[in-house]
C-alpha cells in the first residue's frame, strides 16, 4: 500500500504514511503554459490511499488526475477537507447541488471514500462508493486543554456546529452551548442577541469552518459585551479566505486553532492519526 497526495495535502499525507509506516509516492505537479495541469506520479501498488483537500478548482483536478493515474489499484480517497459540501442541496432555482456534483465526479475509478468532519453528512449518501466520516472533536479538545482555559464555555455559532462543540466540551467535561445565526451574505451573518452565562469566562467558539472569519467575529463581539474574559477560536478547516485569520486577530481572539486539513501557520491540530487509523481499520 502507498499514499499519494495532492500538492497542498503533502505535508498531512506524509504524516499518515509514517503513521501506517508505508511509503508516499512522489509526485511531479505542474502547470502547462494554458493553465492546464499535469502530474506525474510513481507506479501505483495494488492498495493506494489518495489524500487531497479539495481547496479550489487546481486540487479538485488535480484529485481527478491521480484517481485516473493509479487506474488499476484498489483506491482509498481520503478528502481531508471537503469544498462545495456547504451545497447539499438547491437553495435556489437554477442552482446546482454542488457537494453531489463534485461526489459523483470523484466517485468514478475509487473504491471507497473518507472524510474529516465534513460540512453535511447528506453529501455522504452522494457518492457511489462506502463513505465515511471522521471527527477531529476530541482531538480539538485535546489541544484547547494545552492553553490552561480558565472555566472555559465551548460555544457553536448556530445549531449545524453544535454536535461538534459538544464532542470537543466532552473531552474534558466542559460546558457547550449554541448560538443562533442567520448569515446575511458570504461576508455578513447575523446572531441572535442570546444571555449567556460568560461573565469573567474563557470562551472558545468552535466551527467546522472558518471561511471570512464573519461568523466569529460576530459572535465575539455579543460575547465581549457580556464580559467573557477571553475569546478563543478553533475550527477543523481553516479557510481564511479574504483576510479571514487576520480579521479574527484583529477582532482580539487571545488564540485561532485549525487543524492540517488545510495545511497552514495556524495548523495545530493534526488529522493525520485518525486517517491513519480509520485506513488501519477498514
Ligand atoms: C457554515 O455554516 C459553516 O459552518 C461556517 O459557519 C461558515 O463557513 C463560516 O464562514 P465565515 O467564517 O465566512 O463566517
Amino acid at each position: 500500500m502507498k499514499v499519494i497526495s495532492t500538492e497542498k495535502s503533502q505535508v498531512l499525507a506524509s504524516k499518515v504514511a509514517a503513521n501506517l509506516r508505508i511509503d508516499i509516492s512522489y509526485t511531479k505537479f505542474e502547470k502547462f503554459p494554458d493553465s492546464e495541469l499535469y502530474l506525474k506520479t510513481e507506479r501505483p501498488d495494488a492498495e493506494t490511499v489518495i489524500i487531497g483537500s479539495i481547496t479550489d478548482s487546481d486540487s479538485f483536478i488535480q484529485l481527478l488526475l491521480l484517481i485516473d493515474a493509479c487506474e488499476g489499484s484498489d483506491i482509498t480517497l481520503v478528502l481531508p477537507y471537503m469544498g462545495y459540501a456547504r451545497q447539499d442541496r438547491k437553495f435556489n432555482d437554477g442552482e446546482p447541488v454542488s457537494g453531489r456534483a463534485i461526489a459523483k465526479a470523484l466517485s468514478g475509478g475509487i473504491n471507497r471514500v473518507i472524510t474529516v468532519n465534513i460540512h453535511e453528512d447528506a453529501v455522504l449518501g452522494f457518492f457511489s462508493v462506502p463513505a465515511k466520516n471522521l471527527s477531529l472533536a476530541s482531538e480539538v479538545g485535546r489541544h484547547l486543554s494545552t492553553l490552561g482555559l480558565d472555566n472555559p464555555l465551548i460555544l457553536a455559532p448556530d445549531a449545524g456546529a453544535a454536535g461538534f462543540a459538544a464532542g470537543v466540551a466532552d473531552t474534558y467535561g466542559w460546558e457547550s452551548d449554541h448560538l443562533k445565526k442567520t448569515r446575511i451574505s458570504g461576508m455578513e451573518v447575523q446572531i441572535k442577541p442570546q444571555k449567556l452565562d460568560v461573565a469573567g469566562r474563557e470562551v472558545v467558539i468552535v466551527d467546522d469552518i472558518i471561511s471570512t472569519g464573519g461568523t466569529l467575529a460576530t459572535a465575539a463581539e455579543m460575547l465581549r459585551e457580556q464580559g467573557a474574559k477571553k475569546i478563543h477560536a478553533a475550527c477543523v478547516h481553516g479557510v481564511f479566505a479574504s483576510g479571514g485569520y487576520a480579521r479574527l486577530c484583529s477582532a482580539g481572539f487571545s488564540s485561532v486553532t485549525s487543524s492540517d486539513t488545510i495545511e497552514s501557520g495556524s495548523s495545530q491540530v493534526s488529522a493525520a492519526e485518525l486517517i491513519a487509523e480509520a485506513i488501519r481499520n477498514q
